[in-house]
Order: C-alpha cells, then sequence, then structure tokens
C-alpha cells in the first residue's frame, strides 16, 4: 500500500532537496509538496481542512520562518510561523494520526557547551528565532506521541539562499567578503538530512522522539568559507576573518555542534553519514 507523505514550505531549501532526490521513487512513496500559498500554516482551519480532505500519512514539516537578523528586530513572525504554525500543524497531526516529522535547529542552545550537544541537554536559546523554534517543538511534544523533531545546523544546498550560496555568489561577482571566525558548528547538506528523512519514511521507522542530525565537520563560518572557497578559483575572493560583525542584532550560539550518537546507535550504518565537506560539497 502506498505511503502519503506531504511535505510542507515547499519553496525552501530542505523542500526542494527532497523534491529533487525523491519525488520519483521506487519505494510506492507519494510525495505532496505545498508552498506557503497553498497551504499556510499559520491558519488554523486551514491546516484543519487540508489533513481532514487529504490522506496524510506522514507530514514533513518544512515551512519555517528563518531569517534569524529580521527574527531579532521583529520577532512576531517567526512566533506566528515557528510555534503557532507548529501548533497547527501539531493538533491537525493529532485529530487525522499523521506522523510528523519536524525540523527544528541547533540555536535551540546557548553555546556555552564547548562540546557537541545531546538530545537531553537544556535548550537555552539566546536569540528570537531559537526561542520560536524551541516553543514549536514544545508543541509538538505536548501533542503528538508520533514524532520526529530533528535538530540540524548550518544547512546548506544549491536551493534558496543559504551561506553557502552567498560565498559562491562573492566568488562570482569579485568581491571580499568578511567571515566570522569565532562562531563554530557543523554545517549540514541538506542532501544528508533529506536522505535520513526518507529512511524513516521509507523503513516506516518508529523509534519516536527528538534526534540530532549534521555531518560530520565542525568548523567556524570562516574554516566554511575556506573550503568552498578551495573548490572554486581561489584568485577571485579575498577572505577577510573577523571576531565580530557588528552589524549583526541577533547573538548567535558561539559553539553549536551536534551530538550524532543517538543517531547513530539506533538506527547503526544506515544513516551513518560521515562524507566530509568537501565530498559534499562536490555533488553540489
Ligand atoms: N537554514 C539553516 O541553516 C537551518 C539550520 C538549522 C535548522 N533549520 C531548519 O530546517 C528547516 C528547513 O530550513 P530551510 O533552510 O529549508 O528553510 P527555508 O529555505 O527558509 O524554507 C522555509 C520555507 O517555509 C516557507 N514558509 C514560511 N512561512 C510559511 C507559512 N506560514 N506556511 C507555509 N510555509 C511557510 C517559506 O516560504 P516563502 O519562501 O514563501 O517565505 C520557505 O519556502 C526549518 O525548520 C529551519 O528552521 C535550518
Amino acid at each position: 500500500m502506498s505511503v502519503n507523505v506531504l511535505v510542507t514550505g515547499a519553496n525552501g531549501q530542505l523542500a526542494k532537496t527532497i523534491q529533487k532526490l525523491y519525488k520519483t521513487n521506487k519505494d510506492d512513496i507519494c510525495f505532496t509538496f505545498v508552498t506557503k500559498l497553498e497551504l499556510d500554516i499559520t491558519v488554523p482551519n486551514e491546516v484543519k481542512k487540508y489533513f481532514k480532505n487529504n490522506l496524510v500519512d506522514y507530514c514533513i514539516n518544512c515551512a519555517a520562518y528563518t531569517n534569524v537578523e529580521q527574527a531579532e528586530k521583529t520577532p512576531e513572525p517567526a512566533f506566528k510561523v515557528n510555534a503557532e504554525g507548529i501548533k497547527n500543524i501539531a493538533e491537525a497531526c493529532k485529530e487525522t494520526n499523521t506522523v510528523l516529522i519536524h525540523i527544528s535547529t541547533d540555536y535551540v542552545f546557548d553555546g556555552e557547551k564547548e562540546s557537541p550537544y545531546l538530545e537531553d541537554d537544556i535548550p537555552n536559546p539566546i536569540n528570537e528565532y531559537g526561542k520560536s523554534k524551541l516553543l514549536g517543538e514544545q508543541h509538538i511534544q505536548k501533542q503528538l506521541q508520533q514524532y520526529f523533531i530533528i535538530r540540524t545546523s548550518w544547512l546548506y544546498s544549491n536551493f534558496g539562499k543559504n551561506f553557502f550560496k552567498t560565498v559562491v555568489k562573492n566568488i562570482n561577482e569579485h568581491k571580499d567578503l568578511k567571515i566570522i571566525t569565532t562562531q563554530k558548528g557543523a554545517p549540514t547538506s541538506t542532501y544528508s538530512l533529506a536522505k535520513f528523512i526518507y529512511f524513516l519514511v521509507g523503513n516506516k521507522i518508529t523509534n519516536y522522539g527528538v534526534f540530532h542530525f549534521s555531518d560530520k565537520d565542525i568548523v567556524s563560518w570562516y574554516d566554511f568559507s575556506k573550503i568552498i572557497v578551495s573548490n572554486h578559483d581561489k584568485s577571485r575572493l579575498k577572505l577577510l576573518s573577523s571576531t565580530n560583525i557588528s552589524t549583526s542584532k541577533a547573538q548567535r550560539p558561539k559553539y553549536s555542534a551536534l551530538n550524532n550518537t543517538k543517531r547513530l546507535k539506533i538506527f547503526k550504518k544506515e544513516v551513518l553519514l560521515s562524507n566530509s565537506i568537501k565530498e559534499l560539497l562536490s555533488l553540489l
């Protein structure tokens, strides 16, 4: 019997990656991708109606407000999407017995731990985006039992807006870039994450709960940009290291790497993604 999977936020980089890799598949998994225009998760009746009128076995929620800087200036829209919107989705999943796969973030942590964060470390977000995402997680945990909350970090791809694309654009335009050296984390390819999500659905995994998912290299933004530049024509961009980006209003965790042990222990080698950033970039 086919499995029906709804993917929200279809114009985002993660949803686009899932679409590219798996829209056509041999596992009888039927994906439906809906954009914000087709399903706005902040409108409770719209969400309820969609789930009532369509058979949804899994909802992969890729819809989110992801502009960290803007969220600091005007938090309300971020909370509307990342907290209230997720509450709407969780309620609809509860009513229709749908498994929710939701994506959360390393920014729920404050970055003070200095070693990779475990799933049961206490969150303590230091910016409005992180606070809104944590509230979203809490709504899910209050409503549902059949959920995966996947916290990931520093997503990049060849879709949408992300750090990798910004660096490449600056290389192409021969511009200089000033990049922070004092924040460390694990850049994660949306391709790696999409594969893990597909693994959960394709294998009907029922080890529900919170999971951390990041690729293996832990670097600073500056180190990450150096790796991106090394794959391109180096002479076209001057990288300037910086310990402080004064225009940034949002505080960011100085060390937000995620510990992947729980996931690797439960799912063993099937999802043991040990590629380096350099290898992952070469796939884009
Ligand atoms: N990007 C990262 O570095 C990062 C790191 C850790 C975790 N995450 C999490 O990973 C997930 C995927 O991130 P991403 O980088 O793929 O995000 P993205 O590219 O910003 O995509 C988010 C999508 O959500 C849509 N959206 C916004 N408000 C909506 C609403 N009210 N109803 C329905 N859709 C709405 C956006 O539509 P419009 O484009 O039309 O506004 C956009 O297409 C998010 O939950 C994010 O918080 C991201």
